[in-house]
């Protein structure tokens, strides 16, 4: 895996992600070409692929396991229209362990098995008010503000646009093809565990975050630091705090995820078995 700079390096002498590749290439059958991150309550999408492989991370040497319900915290590998997947059902959150090292640990773990596309999925609640509970959000961009360092720089060229414009565009066409409404919008990412007040709420919409959730922003910094091809998208599962009347609490979004999972794991379905007619040529 190239090293992005020294300081990131390091983050991985702590916790070498080396054992659990060499493991999960004695496990799986072939390389995989895509990584997909699902986040809280969309985790089922995992099961319902064919031929599927189940790998727990408990079973994975220097694997980090989560503990938050809704994360399942297993790795399945499939075989969809062609494509290999790894699917790493939940993930770390910085709140959990304060541990860069452990929420970036899948990604690296990915991009060293040679997945070269990035799909990344999270829950989050909406700030723009055209948004309603059930939406899914294409991720056009986004905004880091759990202020943990360290920083994750741009890839070598200093690129930070790290959502892939042509990934994003063929969604949204697969999505209209569907007849599935998507919005777009610039995610958010705050460390948690709690939510925001609404006048963080405020704050985030004034500075021109549509959605938020306390996810996803370090993951998709490294991943294009790498090289990945970043798609990004969020479930929105309730209206942020202030923005509408109920109150928010973690059954609510899981259950709301799991309401708009035959949408969503629709799309997911349709993006990747589209990736193989569209990018076929980059083979
Ligand atoms: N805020 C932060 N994270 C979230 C939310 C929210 O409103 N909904 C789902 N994840």
């Amino acid at each position: 895996m190239p090293t992005v700079t020294p300081e990131i390096a390091r983050l991985f002498h702590s916790r070498p992600y080396g054992e659990s590749v060499r493991f999960l290439r004695s496990q799986l059958p072939a390389p995989p070409d895509i990584a997909l991150v699902l986040g809280s309550g969309l985790g089922d999408y995992a099961e319902s692929l064919p031929r599927s492989i189940i790998i727990p991370s408990a079973g994975i040497p220097s694997y980090p396991k989560s503990t938050v319900p809704g994360h399942k915290g297993q790795i399945v590998f499939a075989e969809l229209a062609g494509r290999n997947l790894i699917v790493f059902q939940g993930r770390m959150h910085l709140y959990e362990c304060n541990d860069l090292s452990r929420v970036l640990f899948p990604i690296a773990v990915a991009a060293e098995l040679g997945a070269g596309t990035l799909i990344v999925t999270n829950a989050a609640g909406g700030i723009n008010r055209q948004f309603a509970p059930g939406d899914l959000m294409l991720i056009t961009d986004q905004i880091d503000l759990t202020f943990q360092a360290p920083g994750i720089p741009g890839d070598r060229r200093g690129n930070r646009d790290l959502y892939d414009h042509e990934l994003t565009e063929h969604a949204s066409r697969l999505a209209s093809a569907r007849g599935l409404s998507v919005q777009r919008g610039v995610y958010a990412a705050v460390k948690g565990p709690s939510y925001e007040t609404a006048a963080e709420v405020e704050m985030i919409h004034r500075l021109g975050g549509d959605a938020v959730g306390m996810s996803t922003v370090k993951e998709v910094a490294f991943a294009s630091a790498l090289g990945m091809r970043v798609l990004g998208i969020s479930c929105i599962t309730n209206k942020a705090t202030g923005i509408g009347s109920s109150k928010l609490d973690h059954e609510e979004v899981t259950e709301v995820a799991g309401r708009v999972k035959i949408n969503f794991a629709d799309l997911l379905t349709d993006c990747i078995s589209g990736m193989v007619m569209q990018f076929a040529f980059l083979q």
